[in-house]
């Protein structure tokens, strides 16, 4: 594919979209497609066809809108005006085929008010959700999918690629924030056979689905992504490590890798240069210490997914014992971005240590849950109040949990932190790759925690001793307290075994667990000791004396 070949490709599309009066997009992420999309968008197409409008609108998939609960969502693009209708089923589809789209009349009862939810967002790694159809290369490409590539591989230098990366401040996605300019610079000084490139999407934390849907959502953002990242550190092969349990993220990948390949943006010779770069992709079997980056390469060896000391680190000493850059799916998903635009454009956005936007995945008890992208720094106030509606049956708001299970408790009296790795770490918790839960005051933190060392408990590999036994004795722990059978004795030990794994397990696993417990101890330590002194759940939630 040379770069006018492109051009060609997305003028075509554009005046094929020009030349139709209207565009309508209907969800194809996971979320909607459960929820009925498909049905939807068979009556949406018979419908136009009853009133001979087939020719005039143009029907596509989107990624995830954002909105999930509020789903199916359907989008009308007219003129340069937007209608977003929510609860899209196949008696609403055809209603606003008839009304909307054959007579100018939206169907107002069926709008959504997306405003208070899309008002403080902003939108790079999402960017593409909505305007691009995730199954259909060109309808990417119409989009500036493969720019960014193009003007690394033809225009540019590794190095200044890396230079690019590295003034934009963009710190790794997957939750430990590691710089990634310096990582891939690490990997491109790094002296081997080969190297090779893998996008860490083996997203298992309670609660996330950022990377899901990106990667149903707009695929070839990350492979573009990927694609720059070889040919900034010098790789020629990629891996994209997905968790089993994403069929449609799996099957729309492929679809991507396929028609990448067919027109050339993957494969040998990408824009007629001396670069090539494949990718291939390899199924974890749901293993949540697989995520870990030594135990997710050990698994795409072909060995068991556990994890071994470092250093040495992947950059060094990854794939096959090649210098290897390990990035995660939203990591990757920025990348195109800061290329096409400039690194100091992404460092503009965002805190002076935190840089750029992050998704999250609202869940629990809010409002709207639904995924969502934010400047760094905005405060957790805005988020869940503003941009999620807030708490719903009247509810008070009692904590938002951060980082899945190696995360932490933020109570109400931090509402205004702005969030960004610094706060966060600041007050017990972490930003960790995306999952943001909500609790009202309904649920008991010590149930909480005990719910994440049960996960943690269960997905321990069992390879180190603290982690192994350390997280079984302090799930018992946790358990005896919520049956009201603890003495304070039993919380003593507690916070002794949360010091002891974590400061003696060798991966990041067992090192965080106790984070949960650590964090509800900090903020909600008199929950614990109703359970103990007083034999009572505040919340009413634990079976004490029942
Ligand atoms: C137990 C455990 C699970 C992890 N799971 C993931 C994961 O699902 N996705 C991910 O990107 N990183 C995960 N990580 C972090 C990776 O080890 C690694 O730091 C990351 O993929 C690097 O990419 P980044 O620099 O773009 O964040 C996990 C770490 C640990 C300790
Ligand atoms: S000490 Fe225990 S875990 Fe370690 S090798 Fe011996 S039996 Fe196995
Ligand atoms: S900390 Fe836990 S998950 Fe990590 S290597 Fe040790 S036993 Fe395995
Ligand atoms: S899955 Fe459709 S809006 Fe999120």
């Amino acid at each position: 594919m040379s770069s006018e070949a492109r051009k060609e490709i997305q003028d075509k599309e554009l005046a094929a979209q020009g030349a139709r009066r209207c565009r309508v997009g209907l969800c194809g992420a996971a979320s909607c497609l459960s929820s009925g999309a498909q049905a939807a968008r068979e009556a949406l197409v018979k419908e136009l066809d009853v009133h001979k409008l087939a020719g005039e609108v143009q029907v596509y998939s989107t990624g995830c809108l954002g909105l999930c609960d509020a789903g199916p969502l359907m989008q009308v693009e007219e003129a340069g005006t937007r209608h977003l209708y929510q609860k899209v089923d196949a008696d609403a589809a055809r209603r606003i085929t008839a009304e909307h789209l054959a007579r100018h009349r939206p169907v107002t009862e069926q709008l959504v008010d997306a405003d208070p939810f899309f008002a403080k967002q902003q939108r790079i790694v999402l960017a593409g959700s909505g305007r691009r159809d995730p199954e259909r290369i060109e309808s990417c490409v119409a989009d500036g999918a493969y720019e960014a590539l193009q003007k690394a591989v033809t225009e540019m230098t590794p190095l200044e690629v890396i230079q690019e990366v590295t003034a934009s401040g963009l710190r790794g996605r997957g939750g430990g924030g590691y710089p990634t300019g310096l990582k891939w610079s690490t990997v491109f000084k790094a002296k081997g056979q080969r190297k090779f490139v893998i996008c860490n999407a083996d997203e298992g934390d309670p609660g996330a689905f950022m990377d899901r849907s990106v990667l149903e959502g707009d695929p070839h953002r990350v492979l573009e992504g990927m694609a720059i990242a070889a040919f900034a550190v010098g790789a020629d092969q990629g891996y994209i490590y997905v968790r089993g349990e994403y069929p449609l993220a799996i099957q729309r990948l492929r679809t991507a890798i396929k028609q990448a390949e067919r027109l050339e943006f993957l494969g040998g010779r990408v824009f007629d240069t001396g670069f090539s770069f494949r990718v291939d992709l390899r199924i974890g079997a749901g293993a949540f210490v697989c995520g870990e980056e030594t135990a997710l390469i050990a698994s795409i060896e072909g060995g068991r997914g556990t994890p071994r000391p470092r250093p040495p680190y992947p950059a060094q000493s990854g794939l096959w014992g090649q210098p290897t850059l390990i990035n995660n799916v939203e990591t990757f998903a920025s990348i195109a971005e800061i290329v096409q635009r400039g690194g100091a454009w992404y460092a503009g956005i965002g805190t002076p240590k935190s840089k750029g936007t992050k998704v999250f995945a609202l869940a629990g008890t809010i409002n709207r849950t639904g995924l969502i992208e934010v400047p760094m720094g905005i405060t957790l106030r805005e988020i869940i109040f503003e941009i999620g509606g807030g708490i719903p049956n009247g509810k008070a708001f009692k904590a938002a949990q951060t980082g899945g299970p190696s995360g932490g408790c933020i109570p109400a009296e931090f509402l205004d932190l702005p969030v960004d790795y610094e706060s966060l770490a600041g007050v017990g918790s972490i930003m960790g790759s995306g999952g943001l839960i909500v609790m009202d005051e309904s649920s008991c933190m010590v149930e909480v925690a005990k719910y994440f060392m049960d996960f943690c408990r269960e997905e321990s590999c069992g390879k180190c001793i603290p982690c192994r036994t350390g997280t079984v004795q302090m799930h018992g722990l946790l358990d005896k307290i919520t049956r009201g059978e603890a003495g304070p004795h039993d919380l003593e030990l507690l916070e002794q075994l949360c010091t002891l794994v974590k400061d003696t397990s060798l991966c990041g696993l067992g090192a965080s667990a106790p984070n949960p417990v650590l964090s509800t101890l900090r903020y909600f330590r008199d929950e614990y000791l109703a359970h103990i002194v007083e034999k009572r759940c505040p919340a009413g939630v634990c079976a004490i004396g029942r």
